[in-house]
Parts: structure tokens; C-alpha cells; sequence
């Protein structure tokens, strides 16, 4: 396979994976795509220590990594960040109430004071978006032979960009519609990633087969991957029809062999029809696309305060998400409550399988397809004669 995207970070398939696992990305370069690492939830001394057990693993296949730097901040016109302090103060007491009710009444325990220091095995949430802590995640990544950078929530700064191409790293952008195309491009990107309605995570309003087309129109020369309910090959050769030059996707590993989905979450996601999702405010006071939960339908029902602007919401609700995340084995509530980000493709999501398995199904379901196309079109043709 060879798309222009395979030539530019020098892959065979053009197929890009967000995980937050080391041994998905790690797993996915040595299979021949391009693994992406998401660092939001790292902090600079856990990003140092998972890229130099990328680079061990992949040798010199390509990685990058992906960090989410907001373009606009909550409460400070000029775009400053807030100190977390005078954030956490703007938190009303309902919300805290709420909160604090919702755990009691679905039996969620506290917990043990000593586990607070010791890190979960599987990622969460902890942080607000913070543009400075993402800036100084990006300067470790650049310390590394990282050959791509992805942006979200926003077109990416300037200086962050500079540095990157001094460096001779890609900057891919990611977008929800055509309108932010302009401001990508403008800032610099080399690539446009498409993510539309279907995706997990913080997603658009646009669904991915009027997307797409779209925002390839936009981005005129520059190439772009299509992100949002792509999990097969006949998925794959869909988004390459609608003129992307490759894929981008995050649901699909989340129940590989490799990922590290906590293993209830997995079970969820194993079960979970295309209709189990839900786009809610309520993790991260953005709207973003999750597992259907009792968290997030509580916070939709007659009780709730209503979502917090970001990153209030995610200040508000980090420690919760952990405390049931502990307590997930224990507490029936616990497992009510706990969801993950995934897209409406989990329905598709049945069985677990190794990341090449995944990778090969895609490529060969996707050859299947353009062979098929060519052997239809041309008995067409024949016909027509
Ligand atoms: C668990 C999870 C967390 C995600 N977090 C981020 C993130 O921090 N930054 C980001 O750019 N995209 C994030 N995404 C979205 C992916 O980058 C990707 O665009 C999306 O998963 C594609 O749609 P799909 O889930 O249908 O494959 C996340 C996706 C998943 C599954």
C-alpha cells in the first residue's frame, strides 16, 4: 500500500493508532502503521520513561505522539492560564454535593488514604487541560526520535511548530469541521486529521461521510487521515474513497491483547452495541464521546447541577473517576458508573485480538474491496459496451 502519508513518515499501511499504551503504539509501528502515543496523561518523567521503551521496542520504525493543547483557556480573556487554585474555587458546592451523593448512593468506597499516591495500572483522567503542562510534554517528545506530533483542540502554537520542523517532525492538526481547516493550515500543519461524530473522545457534530470529503476539499494539497468509526478494511477503504490518504483511529485497540483497558471496561466494550454510546459533557465539560454509563446518565437526570464549563468538570470529577475505577472489582455501583471514551464502532468490537491481527484484517478487507470495485466495474463496463 502507498498513500502519500506512507511516503511522508515512511510506513507501509497508512493506518495511525491513538492509544495511551505504550504496547499498542509500539505493537502497530512494528506492524507497519504508525503508532501515536496520547501524553495528556502523563506527566514529563512518565513521558521520558514511555518513549524510551518505544524507541527500544520499535527500533526504527516511526512513532509520534499526540497532546490535546486548548487554543482557548476558561476564565482568562488574554488565553493565560489560571492557577489550579482559583479554578478549584470556582467549583460551586452543589457540584461538589452532587458528586459526593451520587458515589454514597451507588455505594462507591472512600479510599484508603495510602493507595492516593499509587498509580493505577490503567490510564484516567487526572489533569484539566493545561497548555503548559502539555507544552512541557511536548519538549521531552522532541528529545526523542518522535516523527509526528498531533494537535487537538485547536490549531497548534507557533512555537511549537518551529521547533518541531527544525527537528524535521510532522504536525498533524485535528479537526471537527471544514471551518477549522483554515486556521489549521495557517498554523502550519502538515497533516489534517478529519474526526467526526462517530469517533471516541472529544468529537464534532458532523458525521464522517459528509466530513471527510469536506475537509479533503479544504485542505488542498495538504493530505488527510479520516478518524471516526474505522475499524475494518471495508471501513478503511471508505475513508481512501472519500479521499483521505490514510486512517486514524482509537476505539479499535482498546480490546486488543496489547491494550491496557482496565479489564471491566474491556468486558463493557466487548458487549457494547454501536447504540452504547453517548456524547456527554460530563467527564470533561467538553463534548466527548463514551461508554453509556450510570456516571453520565446521572448527570443528564432530574438531580444533576448540570455539566461545569472545561476544565472545571474535569477538576470536579478527576478524583471521583479514580475512586471508582479502585473500586470497580469491589462495588456493583462502581462498575455501574465506570465507562471509558470509545466510539460508535464498538459494536463491532467482539472479540480480542493482537494488534497485527487487527492491522492485517484491515489491509487485506480493504484490498478485498478495491478488488472488488475493479472486477465490478470493469463486468459494468463490459455490459455497457
Ligand atoms: C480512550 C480514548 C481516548 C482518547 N483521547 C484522545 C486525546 O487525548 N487526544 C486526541 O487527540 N484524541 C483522543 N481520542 C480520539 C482519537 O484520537 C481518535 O480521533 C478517535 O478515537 C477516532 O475515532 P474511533 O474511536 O472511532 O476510532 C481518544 C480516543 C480514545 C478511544
Amino acid at each position: 500500500m502507498r498513500t502519500s502519508v506512507c511516503d511522508m513518515l515512511g510506513i507501509e499501511f497508512p493506518i495511525f493508532a491513538f492509544s495511551h499504551c505504550r504496547d499498542v503504539v509500539a505493537a502497530v509501528s512494528k506492524a507497519g502503521g504508525f503508532g501515536v502515543l496520547g501524553v495528556a496523561r502523563l506527566t514529563p518523567d512518565e513521558l521520558e520513561t514511555e518513549l524510551r521503551w518505544i524507541e527500544k521496542e520499535v527500533g526504527d520504525r516511526p512513532f509520534g505522539v499526540d497532546a490535546q493543547i486548548p487554543a482557548k483557556l476558561y476564565g482568562d480573556e488574554s488565553g493565560a492560564e489560571l492557577p489550579r487554585e482559583e479554578l478549584e474555587a470556582q467549583i460551586p458546592e452543589r457540584h461538589r454535593k452532587f458528586i459526593n451523593d451520587l458515589l454514597a448512593r451507588y455505594g462507591v468506597p472512600e479510599l484508603p488514604p495510602q493507595l492516593s499516591d499509587e498509580k493505577l495500572p490503567y490510564t484516567i483522567a487526572r489533569d484539566a487541560f493545561s497548555r503548559e503542562k502539555e507544552v512541557a510534554l511536548l519538549e521531552v517528545a522532541l528529545r526523542h526520535p518522535i516523527r509526528l506530533i498531533a494537535s487537538a483542540l485547536g490549531p497548534p502554537p507557533a512555537h511549537l511548530v518551529d521547533a518541531a520542523h527544525r527537528k524535521g517532525v510532522r504536525i498533524a492538526g485535528l479537526v471537527g469541521a471544514k471551518k477549522h481547516v483554515r486556521k489549521q493550515l495557517d498554523a502550519g500543519v502538515d497533516l489534517i486529521i478529519a474526526q467526526s461524530y462517530e469517533a471516541a473522545g472529544h468529537t464534532g457534530d458532523i458525521g464522517g461521510m459528509v466530513l471527510i470529503p469536506e475537509v479533503v476539499d479544504a485542505a488542498g494539497p495538504v493530505p488527510v487521515l479520516a478518524a471516526g468509526g474505522i475499524a475494518s478494511g471495508r471501513q478503511f477503504a471508505a475513508a481512501l474513497a472519500l479521499g483521505a490518504q490514510g486512517v486514524w483511529c482509537g476505539s479499535v485497540w482498546l480490546t486488543t491483547e496489547e491494550a491496557e483497558t482496565h479489564p471491566l471496561v474491556k468486558e463493557k466494550l466487548l458487549r457494547a452495541t454501536s447504540s452504547d454510546t453517548v456524547r456527554t459533557l460530563s467527564e470533561s465539560g467538553k463534548p466527548c464521546r463514551q461508554l453509556r454509563t450510570a456516571w453520565a446518565e446521572e448527570w443528564e437526570g432530574p438531580d444533576s447541577p448540570g455539566s461545569l464549563p472545561s476544565p472545571l468538570q474535569w477538576l470536579l470529577c478527576a478524583d471521583a473517576l479514580e475512586r471508582i475505577q479502585r473500586a470497580a472489582y469491589s462495588s456493583e455501583g462502581a462498575r455501574k458508573l465506570m465507562g471509558y471514551s470509545v466510539g460508535q464502532v464498538v459494536g463491532s468490537l467482539n472479540e480480542v485480538k493482537p494488534v497485527h491481527q487487527v492491522i492485517f484484517d484491515m489491509v487485506d478487507g480493504c484490498l478485498n474491496v478495491a478488488q472488488g470495485f475493479a472486477d465490478t466495474l470493469s463486468g459494468n463496463e463490459e455490459l455497457d459496451r
